[in-house]
């Protein structure tokens, strides 16, 4: 994870350092620093904790630092060493004239040091990162050339890395490099920017270079020369970015995840245009690389996602399943990595990820595609590593998620499984054409019903206030809404830290009802359909333990008045479709919990929006 950025150019650096890192936090933000080059020397600042902290540090060096105009800067999310001063980077070498910033892991780096140790390196942190500084000095000393020792370098190190490195002894100069972990080079005029992410510098420029695996780049005000690992030089493909700066800012509302909240009627509805447009029509889905006769031979998919990606791919198993008839199997990335799975050329292998970078599921898709199942990615990021491995992408348009918490791209994600799978049905003929014309009709307004609850949303906070003094929480529901319970569990534990857990109904009496009392809220997803009667009678037999109940539910049936301590109504929906209605009270929830309990609802701690590390 951590974020990194890089500028060369002829504006004051430190600012667009800084901003650039500000939109980096979603990568991490226990720790901060930057170093830049001034009057031949490299200065190195850093702080613990937010990045407004570093901006405190750097006012009082605000005179000498003005003039710098070449620094690289870091946000980081540890993973070797605790968040200090000392292990934030950047990393320098004994002399301290180069300095480093690093996002990944270098797995080789106990080796290294050791080696470096020998001979005469002294390091100061705990941290993976260093050994780059040390040894690229070394290098530094025997080639002289910044782009030399730095193709050196990243011939010894092995694991996950995108680097910026400089040096005092070649000012105005930058060498960037990666390998499993993203790094973008802004093209500006007179300048360039380098950075884990788009973010960084689109508010400066977008034209942009994606660089690729072992490529090293060297940026200097008025040039960029990209070589690949054998020196050889690179031409590279300048690209125009698709995202305008007004994507990251809040509009008004107080959090970035309540505003993403708000924005999931037009997340749907974008993705629903051009490819649903009207009940009777079939479904355009040319992203699908995949013909009617290799569709009909699939035997099997396997879906595999981390976290709210992965409750978003289990709702997929089940509308995949109902409506194309395909055994469906969804698994963590990082479970399915570590085992001999069953795939091959028949087998349709899905990643999911917001982000397109979670090394888990990067890794799993790789995995599967050496095995040669078709490969396909539903993500946020259609420039990202996953969506490059894919042989089908459908990229969900939901705009940029600033928030840790993950609302819209999961909705975007569940409206894409919706339309694959229905996609998959008119092909395979394998449901019949009347009910899937019925969901597509429904489909169509269902950014309408999302609509009504977020204007009738104060119900919703009142039962947070009610809630938001318990120290536990359980979400139950059967059937399609399982994973719902499983989401809205998620949301509340990652930004309030409450303890919060999602349970099949039915599995309540196999143990949990033990925890059960009048100090547990317990809440009943309870969706009109097959499982209804269900999970009432599981609610009351909560109820009966003296559990405090509350219903999330588009029943109008008055009875619930009696078991219910608390209702929070949605508009009906088909339950096929009610996973993406019936998350969007969870979602506020749990923010307004969050919220009344003071919490940083945007980055909360220990989080990264992007786990680009094993
Ligand atoms: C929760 C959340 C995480 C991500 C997970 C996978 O709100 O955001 O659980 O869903 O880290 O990330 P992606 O989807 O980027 O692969």
């Amino acid at each position: 994870m951590c974020g990194i950025i890089g500028y060369v150019g002829n504006k004051p650096v430190v600012d667009i350092l800084l901003d650039g890192l500000k939109q980096l936090e979603y990568r991490g933000y226990d720790s901060s620093g930057i170093a830049v080059e001034c009057d031949n020397q490299i200065k190195v600042y850093k702080a613990v904790g937010k990045l407004n902290n570093l901006r405190e540090e750097l006012s009082s060096h605000a005179y000498e630092i003005s003039k710098a105009n070449t620094g690289i800067g870091h946000i980081r999310w540890a993973t070797h060493g605790v968040p200090n001063v000392i292990n934030a980077h950047p990393h320098t070498c004994n002399c301290g004239k180069l300095a480093v910033v690093h996002n990944g892991i270098i797995e080789n780096y106990k080796e290294l040091k050791q080696k470096l140790e020998a001979l005469g390196c002294v390091f100061k942190s705990q941290t993976d990162t260093e050994v780059v500084a040390h040894l690229t000095a070394m290098n530094y000393a025997k080639v002289n050339d910044l782009k030399q020792a730095v193709q050196l370098t990243a011939h010894e190190i092995e694991g996950a890395y995108a680097l910026a490195i400089m040096h005092s002894d070649e000012p105005n100069k930058l060498v960037v490099t990666k390998r499993n972990a993203p790094l973008i080079i802004g093209v500006g005029e007179g300048e360039y920017y380098a950075a884990s992410d788009i973010p960084a510098f689109i508010q400066h420029t977008n034209n942009a270079i994606y660089l690729k695996d072992n490529e090293v780049a060297t940026l200097t005000p008025s040039e960029l020369k990209i070589e690949d690992s054998e020196g050889k030089p690179i031409i590279a493909k300048v690209e125009k970015l698709p995202w305008e700066p007004v994507a990251l800012s809040k509009m008004g509302y107080k959090h970035f995840m309540l505003k993403e909240i708000h924005e999931q009627p037009d997340v749907i509805r974008n993705i629903l245009a051009g490819k649903l447009r009207c009940s009777d029509e079939p479904i355009c889905l040319d992203e699908v690389k995949l013909n009617k006769d290799s569709l009909k031979k699939l035997n099997r998919i396997q879906v595999i996602a981390c976290g709210t990606s992965l409750h978003a791919a289990m709702i997929g198993k089940y509308i995949i399943e109902r409506f194309c008839q395909i055994p469906v199997d969804v698994e963590a990335s990082s479970e399915y990595i570590y085992r001999s799975t069953v795939t091959d050329s028949n087998t349709l292998v899905i990643g999911v990820s917001q982000s397109g970078e979670t090394a888990d599921t990067l890794t799993a898709i790789k995995q599967a595609k050496a095995k040669g199942s078709h490969i396909l990615i539903i993500t946020n990021r259609p420039d990202s590593a996953m969506a490059r491995e894919a042989d089908s992408l459908l990229s969900v348009n939901a705009g940029i998620e600033v928030s840790v918490a993950a609302t819209k791209s999961y909705i975007a994600q569940l409206t894409s499984f919706y339309l694959l799978a229905l996609y998959m049905a008119e092909i395979k003929e394998s449901h019949n054409i009347a009910e899937i014309n019925k969901i597509k009709q429904e489909m169509l307004v269902l950014p309408q019903k999302i609509e009504q609850i977020l204007v009738n949303k104060d119900n919703i906070k009142a039962c947070a206030r009610k809630y938001s003094s318990t120290r536990d929480f359980i979400y139950i529901a059967r059937g399609i809404n399982y994973p719902t319970a499983l989401e809205g569990a998620l949301k509340l534990k990652e930004i309030s830290y409450i303890n919060a857990t999602g349970y099949p109904a039915g599995e309540l009496k196999h143990g949990p009802i033990a925890m059960l009392d009048d100090t547990m809220p317990v809440l009943s997803i309870l969706m009109n359909g097959s499982v209804y009667e269900k999970l009432l009678s599981n609610s009351e037999e909560a109820k009966a333990r003296n559990a405090q109940m509350i219903a999330l539910t588009n029943s109008t049936d008055k009875k619930l008045d009696e078991l219910f301590d608390f209702i929070v109504r949605i508009p009906d929906v088909d339950e096929i479709l009610s996973p993406i209605v019936s998350i969007i009270p969870l979602q506020l929830i749990a923010y307004y919990i969050a919220e009344f309990l003071g919490k940083d609802v945007d980055q909360p701690r220990n989080l990264a929006k992007s786990v680009t590390v094993e």
